[in-house]
């Protein structure tokens, strides 16, 4: 028997095809690469969450000498939002980028760690967190459920 998985996404030509609030979202994610700490990688990445009280809070990456201690955005924003607001969950995050001397017209996507900790953050609240990827112009996807970009990740509920 064969199976098929597949997800549907949204892409818009630019960010202006965004409701308002999610422009907002999506200009804080932006305005959040200034505040990542990439020293070794000069690939700023930011992230913004839009909190069930309405609140938007952002994370970068923070590097590391010690390069795997490094954090992405996704995973210092989800962390500081579970220990911040542990009674609010996040609506939507918004994910951008900004490589020093480059362009980012292209949206970029979680890293494999980042996507299982949104899952967890999604089962934790039993809601879904809305997600929006794009560069610093251009092409902006969305993906309605962060777990749509993990099949097949490790459910949680089998260790209970
Ligand atoms: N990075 C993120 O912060 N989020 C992603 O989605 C991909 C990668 C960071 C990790 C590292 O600091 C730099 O970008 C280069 O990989």
């Amino acid at each position: 028997m064969h199976h098929k998985f597949e997800f549907e996404y949204e892409a818009l030509t630019d960010s202006s095809q965004l409701s308002t609030e999610d422009q907002s979202l999506l200009e804080a994610a932006r305005k959040a690469t200034e505040t990542a700490y990439a020293p070794y990688s000069n690939f700023h990445v930011g992230a913004a969450a839009r909190l069930s009280s309405g609140q938007i809070i952002i994370g970068s990456n923070q590097e590391s000498t010690s390069f795997p201690v490094g954090i992405c955005a996704e995973r210092t924003l989800l962390n500081s939002v579970g220990s911040q607001f542990p009674t609010l969950t996040i609506s939507t995050m918004a994910i951008s980028y900004h490589p020093v001397g480059k362009d980012a017209n292209e949206p970029i996507s979680p890293c494999g760690m980042c996507r299982q900790s949104l899952l967890d953050y999604e089962n934790r609240y039993g809601a879904p967190i809305k997600i929006i990827l794009a560069g610093m112009s251009g092409k902006v996807m969305i993906i309605a459920s962060a777990s749509m970009l993990l099949p097949f990740g490790f459910d949680g509920a089998i260790l209970k």
